[in-house]
């Protein structure tokens, strides 16, 4: 199959090699000319575990090429999937401006029958009006439209699109649904479930999916509160309800408030669409809540922490992207965590894996540190803020240089008995 992906970010530069490796040709188009630049050049925009090996593989290969002649990439495929942002709109609702954007754009180059995919998260009926966009210049029968959302975690993206629990496409179209089964066969045969409904289900499914997840999320962080206050291991409530295999014991992990490019801005639009149609999803608006309220609470045990002195303290953050193993920034609890202990008069150190983040540059009295040595090298607190693997196994007294060392490890990565049997100070979540 001819496939054409428009937009090489997260899920579509994912997406688009994991399909070349399945044998596809491939197109990756993006109208970021830099990026096609470096793409071509081998080098890779996104930090991905494993993402390297399959681009560079399939590149070789001929079956993955980079482009930002979209036209052309239209052209010559088969199926064109929309894998452009949709992020948060003022109102807080998906913003389909690049969505319908690049579906003119399809449109003006509809020369043979084609299938349009939505991969992008688009609320439920986003696929009618661009279905409705293409029929101003395309007879009905030279194309169809569906919804075959993404399911991607970032940092392990690839293991995602390889071995999902389900596939899912959103079309009433049978021919179409026939080829879709026979680009996905690989992951079927491995053990994935295929699963069909019509295009608005796909596109609900997508946003409900995530609004649930969050929920499982915000769920067990205020399960976590609750222990951290009657002496309970928030853990152990985790496996012993994780167990009830009617709840599952996957995202029960408790940490800082959920971030990342999907959660924060899906929920919310979920909740816009449910206003537009005029119903109210009230769960769903108390876990937007609970996860706001939670980066307000983490604060404030940070001042605790601290005996409410948080003028003139050096604070270093471990870790300052959304989850580990991704470069991403976006919905971080450290993007407003950072800024507020900074307002407060505390000087920051932080250390990631991916380095330093241009958006915390301009703030005075924070800095990036080269290794996790210089980071906390005499520091008043250490904020273990992501789940890295590299901050799973520090020496803290030997790299601190200092007597006294507390540590807030906001995802548990250590055991409350060795670091008091160590002298530490040590601060977890729900335990
Ligand atoms: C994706 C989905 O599209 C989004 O709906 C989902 O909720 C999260 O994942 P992501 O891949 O993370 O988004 O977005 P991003 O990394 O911002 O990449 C989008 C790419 O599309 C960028 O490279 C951008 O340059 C490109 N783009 C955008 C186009 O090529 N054309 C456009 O008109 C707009
Ligand atoms: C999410 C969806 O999981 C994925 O299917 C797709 O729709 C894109 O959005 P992503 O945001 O990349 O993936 O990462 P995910 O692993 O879901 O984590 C999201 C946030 O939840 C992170 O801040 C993470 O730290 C947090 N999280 C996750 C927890 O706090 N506890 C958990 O148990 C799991």
């Amino acid at each position: 199959m001819k496939i054409c992906m428009i937009g090489t970010g997260y899920v579509g530069l994912v997406s688009g090699s994991c399909f070349a490796d399945l044998g596809n040709t491939v197109l990756c188009v993006d109208k970021d000319v830099n990026k096609i630049k470096k793409l071509n050049n081998n080098e890779i925009p996104i930090y991905e575990p494993g993402l390297e090996e399959i681009v560079l593989k399939n590149f070789k290969s001929g079956r993955l090429k980079f482009t930002s002649n979209l036209s052309s990439a239209v052209k010559s495929s088969d199926i064109v999937f929309i894998c452009v942002g949709t992020p948060t709109a003022k109102n807080g609702s998906a913003n389909l401006k690049y969505v319908y954007e690049a579906t003119k754009e399809i449109s003006k180059n509809i020369n043979k029958f084609k299938i349009i995919v939505n991969k992008s998260t688009v609320p439920v009926n986003t696929g009618d009006e661009v279905e409705k966009i293409i029929l101003r210049r395309v007879n009905r029968k030279k194309f169809e439209v569906i919804s075959n959302p993404e399911f991607l975690r970032e940092g392990d993206a690839i293991r995602d699109f390889r071995f999902p629990d389900r596939i899912v496409v959103g079309t009433n179209n049978k021919l179409v649904l026939k080829i879709f089964k026979r680009i996905y066969e690989p992951l079927i045969k491995k053990g994935a479930t295929f699963f069909s409904t019509n295009r608005r289900g796909a596109e609900l499914i997508k946003y409900a999916a995530n609004a649930f997840l969050a929920t499982k999320i915000s769920f067990i962080n205020e399960i976590a509160n609750l222990c951290e206050k009657t002496g309970v291991n928030v853990e152990d409530v985790a496996v012993g309800i994780g167990l009830d295999k009617r709840i599952g014991s996957r995202f029960l992990r408790a940490g800082p408030a959920y971030g990342g490019s999907c959660f924060p801005k899906d929920t919310r639009a979920i909740t816009i669409t449910a206003k537009k149609y005029k119903t109210n999803l009230s769960i769903i608006n108390s876990v937007i809540k609970s996860n706001n309220n939670r980066i307000n609470l983490l604060r404030k045990r940070v001042e605790k922490i601290l005996l409410n002195k948080v003028k003139n303290k050096r604070i270093t953050f471990l870790g300052v992207t959304f989850k580990a193993n991704t470069d991403d920034m976006r919905g971080s609890t450290s993007l407003s965590m950072i800024p507020a202990l900074n307002k407060m008069g505390a000087k920051i150190r932080y250390y990631d894996p991916t380095g330093e983040k241009k958006i915390f540059s301009n703030l005075k009295n924070v800095e990036c540190s080269k290794n996790i040595s210089f980071a906390c090298y005499k520091t008043d607190l250490i904020i273990i803020h992501t789940e890295w693997d590299e901050f799973k196994s520090i020496d803290f007294k030997k790299i601190s240089g200092k007597k006294s060392i507390k540590i807030f490890d906001m995802r548990n990565l250590y055991s409350t008995k060795d670091m008091k049997k160590k002298g530490i100070f040590y601060f977890s979540i729900g335990r």
